[in-house]
């Protein structure tokens, strides 16, 4: 949520900025601007809208001092327009600050300056840091950036990424956290500055996560890190894992596309050199350390925000299906306000693809200060939530861009599926007969992701009838039931149409007074062993004329006489339907979003990162 870039260098500063930021924008769109300290000077520009409008506003303008920083704006504070974009100056414009997070306590502060005499230019909360940082530099001439700012920070609550420029001290920037991310590229004679490394990876390779709590000052030449309390800390210098190519659209028109297709890829890396069906053996290197805990659990919570905690709702079918071992499945923004029960046995899971989200952050700490071993699924490497679980299994799918989450959810379902394969072979309730099947086939499903993604004319011919909808249901039961949720966040999150996603035996409690003609429904139902009774739900909806798309398994040729529209899915284990069913949901709600001209990979609103609650 806001992406933040700054930079200190040699290089061409307005244009490494521009980029940094355009490699962000997926974190928050809705307003952006830059400043550099140029011959003792700070340049701003700051607009409404995406990052093209800056560029916009941008060119001609020569901005090529030693030191920038930029941001790109998801707003909590004060509507989306040009005086609310970062970067925030106090009344002097001696310094900048770019911000992503929230200061709580920020009225208070703003009227205790209001009655030192300062002026407030925005409805920000984050302007207040910009005016305490100046206060302490212009009441003491000598005092460092740093500790200007350390001092600052003393008095603020909240959360905080904060980057500080200072046209008295160029060719510096000074930067802390917590609670909100911030990543160092070190360079040669050149920094930079990220909320993710995506910012910078095309110039350096080498980076820093800084920690809650800690506080950068970097020049082009040189950093150093200490803690806000003023420790010297020493940093690990380390390297990015995924290569560049990632986070381009490699052809395809928008990311979210090019990420449904790489799921035959991003499956497999899932389990790569984790599965070894000749063994009956699954390693998850990550977790070995934790082997112990896992054969004594008794009990797991999952928590999760999104499309992640759908994830944990399929992880909790698998777990107690291999595992036997009961399995709640816990939002993190409730979970972390409620009291929650933790017994002798009791494990939680943390899923998060980008492993920055706020509430699931807080949600293991929660346990974590219980004394409950917390373990994660993320897919972010190096991110807050990889670094503050005791153990935990990486997705490996490389980063995902588009806002609407899509082969994060894949591999987190392919990673689930083999922490629950783990652990019912570590407490023997799972036979070794019954897992060897599992992992022949588990390892058959990129190639099955593949066979559907092959074929995907009739999709887009379905979604030109849902682009003129209002309205759609999905309906799935059992372990399709949380691909029904997923389908309808899909639909309502890029194209903008209310969908519902409900187990299709309680459309009868409710949503069933909803269908007629202009409202569609989808059903999942592929061969597994509730549907025969997934087939009385659909001639429930036949019955009061409800156009029907039924998600099938190949062969089934009876279920067309029931369907207006039939996509069909190789065939499968039931415990991975999922994998394989939600690939043409992906891709309806992709189709639909483009149909209606929707801005597939930035929808209005949203924001990848929720690093705010
Ligand atoms: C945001 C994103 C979703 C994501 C959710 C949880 O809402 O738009 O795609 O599922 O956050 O994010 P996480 O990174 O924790 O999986």
């Amino acid at each position: 949520m806001c992406g933040i870039v700054g930079y200190v260098g040699p290089k061409p500063m307005k244009g490494v900025l521009l980029s940094g930021l355009r490699r962000l924008e997926y974190r928050g769109y809705d307003s952006a601007g830059i400043a550099v300290e140029q011959d003792d000077k700070l340049l701003l520009v700051k607009v409404t809208g995406k990052i093209h409008e800056l560029e916009q506003r941008l060119a001609g303008v020569d901005m090529e001092g030693s030191a920038g920083i930029a941001h790109t704006r998801w707003a909590t504070h004060g509507e989306p327009n040009d005086a609310n974009a970062h970067p925030h100056t106090g009344c002097n414009d001696r310094i900048a600050l770019v911000h992503n997070g929230i200061i709580e306590n920020y009225q208070a502060l703003r009227t205790l300056l209001l009655e030192r005499g300062h002026h407030f230019s925005t409805k920000t909360d984050t302007e207040v840091l910009a005016h305490l940082i100046e206060e302490y530099l212009e009441k003491d001439e000598e005092c460092p950036l740093d500790d200007a700012v350390r001092l600052a920070l003393q008095e603020v609550d909240g959360t905080f990424g904060v980057v500080v420029i200072d046209h008295n001290n160029p060719g510096q920037l000074v930067v802390a956290r917590r609670g909100s991310p911030i990543v160092l590229g070190v360079g040669e004679n050149e920094n930079f500055v990220g909320s993710d490394s995506a910012a910078f990876a095309e110039h350096t390779r080498d980076i820093i996560y800084l920690n809650d709590d800690e506080i950068a000052t970097i020049t082009a030449s040189d950093y150093t890190v200490k803690t806000l309390q003023d420790e010297v800390c020493n940093p690990i210098v380390e390297e990015i894992t995924w290569e560049l190519d990632r986070i381009e659209k490699g052809g395809f028109d928008h990311f979210m596309l090019k990420e449904i297709h790489e799921q035959p890829q991003t499956v497999e890396d899932a389990m790569r050199g984790r599965v070894h069906p000749d063994l009956c053996e699954v390693k998850l290197g990550g977790l070995e350390e934790v082997h112990d805990i896992l054969v004594s659990a008794e009990r797991i919570i999952f928590t999760a925000c999104g499309t992640s905690w759908h994830a944990c709702l399929v992880a909790r079918r698998l777990i107690e299906d291999f595992v036997r071992i009961p399995v709640e499945v816990e939002y993190a923004s409730e979970f972390r306000y409620s009291r929650p029960v933790f017994n002798k046995g009791t494990v939680l899971f943390a899923v998060s693809q980008s492993g920055e989200t706020a509430d699931t952050l807080a949600a293991l700490r929660l346990a974590k200060d219980e004394g409950i071993p917390v373990l994660g699924v993320v897919n972010s490497v190096g991110s807050t939530i990889a670094r503050e679980t005791d153990a935990g299994v990486y997705l490996h799918a490389g980063p995902e861009i588009g806002v609407a989450s899509t082969k994060a959810f894949t591999s987190q379902v392919t990673v689930l599926s083999q922490i629950a394969l783990l652990m019912g072979r570590l407490n023997g309730r799972l036979s070794k007969k019954r897992c060897e099947g599992i992992l022949h086939e588990i390892v058959r499903l990129p190639g099955k992701i593949r066979s559907i993604l092959d074929d995907t004319g009739s999709i887009s011919e379905i979604a030109e009838v849902f682009g003129r909808v209002n309205n759609a249901l999905y309906l799935g039961r059992g372990y399709n039931f949380p691909v029904a949720l997923e389908g309808a966040l899909k639909l309502k999150e890029i194209s903008y149409i209310h969908a519902e996603g409900y187990p299709a035996a309680e459309m009868k409690h409710g949503p069933i007074a909803l269908i007629d003609d202009d409202m569609p429904v989808v059903v999942l139902a592929p061969g597994d062993q509730i549907y025969p009774k997934v087939i009385s739900n659909i001639e429930e909806i036949r019955a009061r004329k409800g156009r029907i798309l039924v998600i099938a398994t190949e062969g089934n040729e009876t279920i067309r006489d029931l369907a207006d529209w039939v996509i069909f899915v190789p065939k499968t284990l039931d415990c991975f339907y999922p994998l394989l069913t939600v690939i043409p949901l992906q891709l309806l709600s992709y189709y639909v979003a483009v149909a209606r001209g929707c801005d597939v990979d930035q929808p209005r609103n949203l924001a990848k990162s929720v690093t705010v609650e």
